[in-house]
């Protein structure tokens, strides 16, 4: 039985990372079993069409068993919000690692954030109340923090297993160091200003850890940006709502070494879609010179959600491999080309299986 995997590469350098990974992914044999389909979004397709997210890509993400996006542009929010509601995703799972071989302000971070995926500031409901003055609802829900909550007690329980190894070395533990990680997760949140919305979050975040027999840590969210800057290894796996998930994770990407090495994951109750954390990196567009590190991590991310575990362990490892030895993409100060650093890690990979 066949796997159908939509692709759906976007703008600007989704459209060279997305291909990257799927030629790393036809260098494995499970992938012989997988239908890659490819679907049209982004600035692109509204210039064409007046639409950037045409109906039959959201259906193709809706029903195809995991998908595979690179970004969109000006369009962002107009397609990877409908597209992570396709698959039903309550969780965006971060992973940010540094790597031996990259130059890193915080060479010893490994930290996973699960950002809530569904609502916080980002559930839509803005509003013009005058010429000079608008509005923003905030919503946020016992069953969307619970379920955020139930994914994070999973995620950092080693024996449960976890639904996606998030690229570590290791294998469980929702894939980071064991013996780098502080127990259980820690919540980020306001509550202390949005009372709330962000005490809602909160009380239900560690309401579940507690029927759960896991540990928490709560930090405030300003306080963690300081705190997660002089010193990550505080901190492993982190819970947090939308919003501070988005931002966070991008300063996170500025302690190891930039944005071409973060992969992610939407996670649904059935479906899932992956993608790198960047966006479409106008100022590179369309020289070939993008990382297309975070892509490649980001499908073996795919891999081990369908459960191709040892596929995604070998991706995993000739990628870190390629960043300990080179060669390396202009972002990480060498002067490689996207298809030679690919290049290079679809020949670690043939040495591997
Ligand atoms: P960006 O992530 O595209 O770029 C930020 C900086 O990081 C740029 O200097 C870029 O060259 C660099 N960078 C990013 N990925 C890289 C890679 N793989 N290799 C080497 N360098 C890389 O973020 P920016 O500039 O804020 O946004 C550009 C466009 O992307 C905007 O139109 C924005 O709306 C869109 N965007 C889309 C996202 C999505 O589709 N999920 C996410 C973030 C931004
Ligand atoms: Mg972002």
């Amino acid at each position: 039985m066949s796997e159908e995997i939509a692709l759906v590469p976007g703008d600007g350098i989704g459209s060279e990372v997305v291909p990257a990974a799927v030629t790393v992914l036809e260098a494995l044999d499970s992938t012989s079993r997988f239908e890659f389909v490819e679907g049209v979004a982004g600035d692109h397709v509204r210039e064409e069409r007046g639409e950037a997210l045409p109906q039959e890509t959201y259906d193709l993400v809706a029903s195809a068993d995991a998908t595979l996006f690179g970004a969109a542009g000006e369009s962002a929010a107009d397609v990877i919000l409908p597209l992570r509601a396709a698959v039903d995703s309550f969780v965006n799972v971060r992973p940010a690692r540094a790597y031996p071989g990259v130059d890193a302000l915080r060479p010893k971070t490994d930290l996973v954030f699960l950002r809530e995926n569904t609502e916080g500031v980002y559930a839509g409901h803005e509003s013009r109340l005058t010429g000079d003055v608008s509005t923003l609802t905030r919503v946020v829900t016992r069953s969307a923090s619970a379920r955020l909550a139930e994914f994070a007690c999973e995620f950092v329980d080693d024996s449960g297993g976890s639904a996606v190894d998030t690229g570590s070395q290791s294998d469980t533990n929702g894939g980071r160091a064991a013996d780098a990680s502080p127990e259980g997760f820690t919540v980020v949140h306001k509550a202390n200003v949005m009372s709330e919305t962000d005490g809602l979050f909160r009380d239900t975040v560690v309401e579940v850890a507690e029927t759960q027999g896991v540990e928490t840590t709560e930090v405030l969210m300003d306080a963690f940006a300081t705190r997660v800057c002089l010193d990550p290894t505080q901190f492993g796996v982190v819970v947090c709502p939308n919003l501070a998930g988005d931002v966070l994770s991008d300063l996170a990407a500025g302690l190891v070494g930039g944005l071409g090495l973060l992969p992610s994951a939407n996670i649904g109750p059935e479906r899932a879609l992956f993608e790198p954390v960047h966006g479409t990196a106008p100022d590179i567009a369309g020289e070939n010179v993008a990382n297309p590190a975070a892509a490649i991590l980001s499908a073996a991310m795919l891999l081990e959600y369908l459960g191709y575990e040892n596929d995604a362990r070998t991706v995993r490892r000739a990628v870190e491999e390629v960043l300990a030895s080179g060669p390396h993409t202009p972002d990480l100060g060498g002067s490689a080309t996207t298809t030679e650093v690919t290049d290079a890690v679809i020949a670690t990979v043939v040495e591997q299986v």
